[in-house]
């Protein structure tokens, strides 16, 4: 399989809105409103021991929306040429992270909460979880 060439510079950094209230904000993503490809799988890391780091691969064709639905963490993505740091610490804003790049999650506060919405079912065939392997597809 081929791996898309996209950059760190495909990924951006979204206010996904907030529909404030004295009482606590709401934030809504909808399919087709607010988000660019349409959202097959929600899931979320938690309880995650300090100093830890998570993810470690890449994927030929999920794309994500990352948000720090609590506490702050940050999510380090590499295309094989340049990498980037994104701290996330609002849960109005979300990473999105396009498809054949390399990401890996760290500095995560105590009791933070990543919660990933995803472009596609779970199917390991479609990680590359080696980084030699990655840099090499990436040629
Ligand atoms: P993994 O993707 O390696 O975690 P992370 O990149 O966040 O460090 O997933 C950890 C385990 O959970 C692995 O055995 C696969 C499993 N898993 C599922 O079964 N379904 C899923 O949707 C996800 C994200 C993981």
């Amino acid at each position: 399989m081929k791996l898309k060439s996209n950059t760190v510079f495909d990924c951006s950094v979204i206010d996904v809105s907030k529909i404030h209230n004295t009482a606590g904000n709401i934030t809504v993503v909808e399919n087709k409103k607010n988000i660019p490809f349409d959202v097959k799988r929600v899931y979320y890391l938690y309880d995650i021991p300090g100093g830890e780091s998570r993810g470690g691969h890449a994927h030929y064709e999920l794309e994500q929306y990352i948000v720090a639905a609590s506490g702050s963490f940050d999510v380090i993505i590499d295309d094989g040429k340049n990498s980037k740091r994104v701290t996330l610490n609002r849960p109005n804003f979300a990473l999105h992270i396009v498809p054949g790049l390399w990401r890996e999650l760290d500095n995560f506060s105590s009791g933070s909460i990543c919660m990933v919405l995803a472009s596609h079912k779970y199917d390991e065939d479609d990680y590359i979880r080696d980084y030699t392997e990655f840099l090499n597809l990436k040629k």
